[in-house]
C-alpha cells in the first residue's frame, strides 16, 4: 500500500499490544533489557498505538503529548532516554516531539508500554532517517520495554532471550503471522476497582528475582512449557495449548505472591474468573478456554470463536466486570507515514 510522504525529520508507526502466554519476568541484565527467559506473546487486533515523531533542531528540549496531554514525569523521562539512544544512533542531537495516542484506555493493564515503546522506536527511527531491521528495530524497542520487543510483530511472536552479553541475539521473531489461527478468540475481562500499579513491572519482577523462593524453578520450567505451547500453536491444538496456558499463568501469579513484599495484581472480581474458567474445564471434561493475566486485574481468556458465546455468557454472570471485549490476532507494527518518501523500515 502506498504511504503518504511527510515533512523530513517526521514520521507515525503504528502498534498494537501483545498478551503473554508464556511470560517474560526477570532480567538477567537490567540495563540492557535482557530477560532470563524467552517468552511467547500474541498481539492483538483492535487497540493500537499510534505515534508521531518531529525532531526539530529548534526545540529546546524533547516533549511528550500523551492522548492530547503535555506530559512530564517518569513517563517523559523513559521516552527521553530512549530518544537518547536513537540519537546516539543517528548523530543527531535534536530535540524531538511526539504525540502518542491510544485507541485503549492507557496503563489499565493492557500492555500499553508495549505498544507505546514498540510505536515510538519505530516512529523516532524513521524520523531521524534511519532503516532498521524488523529485528533491530525489535532490539531497539527491548531497551523501552521488553515486551515491547514482541509488539513489532502481529500474531503469535516469540522474544528470544539468547546468551550474548551485549545482547545481540535478543529480539522477538514472527512464529505464525495473525491468519495463522483466526478462530482463536481472545475474550479481555475488564476488572472494575482495578488498583493502580503501585511498582513498575520493570522494578517490581527485580524483586521476584531477589526473594522469591520458587524463581529459580520457574525459570527451569519455562523451556519445556514454551515448547509445548509453541507446538500447540503450530498444530492448532485447542485443548494443549489452553492447559499449557493456565498452567504458566499460575506459575507467574505464584513467583508474584512469593515475593517479598508480595505482589498480588488480581481482586476478586479477576479471581472469580479464574474460578469460573476452571470449572468451565471441569465441566467440559477437557480445556476449552485458558485463562491468563498480566501485572494486572483484568484477566485475558482465549477460547476458540466456536465456544466463545458461551464463554462470553458465563462471564457475563461474574460481578465487577466492567467490560467483556473480543479481540484476535492482529497486525504486525506499520509505518504509517515517513519522512520526505523515504523507503519503509518494514
Ligand atoms: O515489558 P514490561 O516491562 O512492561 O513487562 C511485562 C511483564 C508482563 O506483562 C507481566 C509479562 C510479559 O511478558 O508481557
Amino acid at each position: 500500500m502506498a504511504r503518504k510522504p511527510g515533512p523530513p525529520g517526521r514520521a507515525t508507526y503504528d502498534a498494537a499490544p501483545n498478551i503473554a502466554l508464556v511470560k517474560y519476568w526477570g532480567m538477567r541484565d537490567p540495563v540492557l533489557g535482557l530477560p532470563y527467559n524467552s517468552s511467547l506473546s500474541v498481539t492483538l487486533d483492535r487497540f493500537r498505538t499510534r505515534t508521531s515523531v518531529r525532531f526539530d533542531p529548534e526545540l529546546v528540549s524533547d516533549r511528550f503529548v500523551l492522548n492530547g496531554i503535555d506530559t512530564g514525569g517518569r513517563p517523559l523521562e523513559s521516552v527521553h532516554r530512549f530518544l537518547d539512544r536513537v540519537r546516539e544512533m543517528a548523530g543527531t542531537r535534536s530535540a524531538a516531539e511526539v504525540e502518542s495516542t491510544n485507541n485503549f484506555p492507557t496503563a489499565s493493564g493492557l500492555a500499553s508500554s508495549a505498544s507505546g515503546f514498540a510505536a515510538l522506536a519505530g516512529a523516532s527511527t524513521a524520523a531521524a532517517g534511519l532503516e532498521l531491521s524488523p529485528r533491530a528495530l525489535s532490539r531497539l524497542a527491548r531497551l523501552g520495554s521488553g515486551s515491547a520487543s514482541r509488539s513489532v510483530f502481529g500474531g503469535f511472536v516469540e522474544w528470544q532471550a539468547g546468551r550474548a552479553a551485549d545482547g545481540h541475539d535478543c529480539y522477538a521473531r514472527p512464529l505464525h503471522g495473525p491468519e495463522h489461527w483466526p478462530e482463536l478468540v481472545d475474550i479481555v475481562a475488564i476488572v472494575g476497582r482495578a488498583p493502580e500499579k503501585e511498582v513498575r513491572s520493570t522494578e517490581a519482577m527485580q524483586s521476584t528475582v531477589a526473594t522469591s523462593p520458587d524463581y529459580r524453578s520457574r525459570i527451569d520450567s519455562v523451556p519445556d512449557r514454551l515448547a509445548t505451547i509453541r507446538r500447540a500453536i503450530s498444530q492448532r491444538n485447542a485443548p494443549r495449548l489452553f492447559h499449557a496456558v493456565i498452567e504458566e499463568c499460575d506459575d507467574f501469579r505464584r513467583v508474584c505472591e512469593t515475593t517479598v513484599p508480595t505482589l498480588d495484581y488480581l481482586t476478586p472480581t479477576s479471581r472469580a474468573v479464574l474460578a469460573t474458567i476452571r470449572e468451565l474445564n471441569c465441566e467440559s471434561g477437557r480445556p476449552v478456554a485458558a485463562y491468563t493475566h498480566d501485572a494486572g486485574a483484568h484477566v485475558h481468556v482465549f477460547t476458540l470463536s466456536k465456544d466463545a458465546s458461551r464463554i462470553r455468557r458465563r462471564l457475563e454472570d461474574v460481578a465487577g466486570i466492567t467490560r467483556l471485549l473480543t479481540l484476535h490476532p492482529g497486525p504486525d507494527g506499520r509505518l504509517v507515514r515517513g519522512p520526505g518518501g523515504a523507503p519503509a523500515t518494514r
